[in-house]
């Protein structure tokens, strides 16, 4: 069973999703460690309430913050660190050290849109389709390797809430797949493009005004 760390820093539906997926054995995994930069964090309370080890990490000093994490991930055996909604930017060291074993979700279409409020500056932006990536993650921030890409139509009448809500149900989805997709082996990066190899499918659970990417 693969072991998973998270990374969280505020309310944790997407921890809650990769969670109720781990235990509906939808993946075979199960989260091990759950670390925050945030000590009010309630995915940590989340985590908490399943008997998850969670973790606060103070951040102020960024190397003690990560070599903590670093520390925290492999006592618990974690083979896989995902992001999720952990909202700093992780040094070179760090990523060196899990490169390929590191994946993150982003609430927008990458490239565009990147930073801390994809949904915010999309919807100003005026775009008509917004959504989600997962990627696993490079130097620098929302850049690397895309894995799953999830997308979503920004209504005339949304206001950032609803957007937001609109592209969560799918974070949701791609999230915990691209966990099931690493766990299968079935991803390969091939330099910035990721090769998902054949097998099954989660088109089941498609929401109907949502469209996946291949390997979904
Ligand atoms: C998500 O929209 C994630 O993509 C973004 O921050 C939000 C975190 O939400 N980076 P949650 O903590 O998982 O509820």
């Amino acid at each position: 069973m693969l072991k998973i760390g998270v990374l969280a820093s505020g309310r944790g539906t997407n921890l809650q999703a990769i969670i109720e997926a781990c235990e509906e054995g939808k993946i075979n995994a199960e989260v091990a460690a759950v670390v925050s930069d945030n000590e009010n964090a309630f995915a940590l309370e989340r985590a908490r309430k399943y008997g998850i080890n969670a973790y606060f990490s103070e951040a102020k000093d960024k190397k003690k913050h990560e070599e903590e994490i670093n520390e925290i991930m492999k006592k618990h055996g974690v083979e896989l660190i995902v992001g999720a909604g952990y909202m700093r930017i992780l040094s070179p060291w760090f990523i060196k050290e899990w490169y390929g074993r590191l994946i993150n979700i982003h609430p927008a279409l990458l490239p565009s849109f990147k930073g801390t409020d994809g949904q915010g500056d999309a919807l100003n932006y005026g775009v008509k389709i917004s959504g989600c990536t997962t990627h696993f993650m490079d130097e620098k921030p929302d850049h690397g390797p895309i894995i799953l890409q999830a997308a979503v139509r920004v209504l005339q009448d949304d206001d950032r809430e609803r957007l937001a809500k609109r592209i969560l149900r799918a974070e949701h989805q791609i999230l915990p797949r691209s966990i099931d997709l690493f766990e299968q082996k079935r991803l390969v990066i091939e330099g910035r493009r990721v090769r998902i190899l054949p097998g099954d499918s989660w088109m089941n659970e498609a929401l109907p005004d949502v469209l996946y990417s291949e390997g979904f």
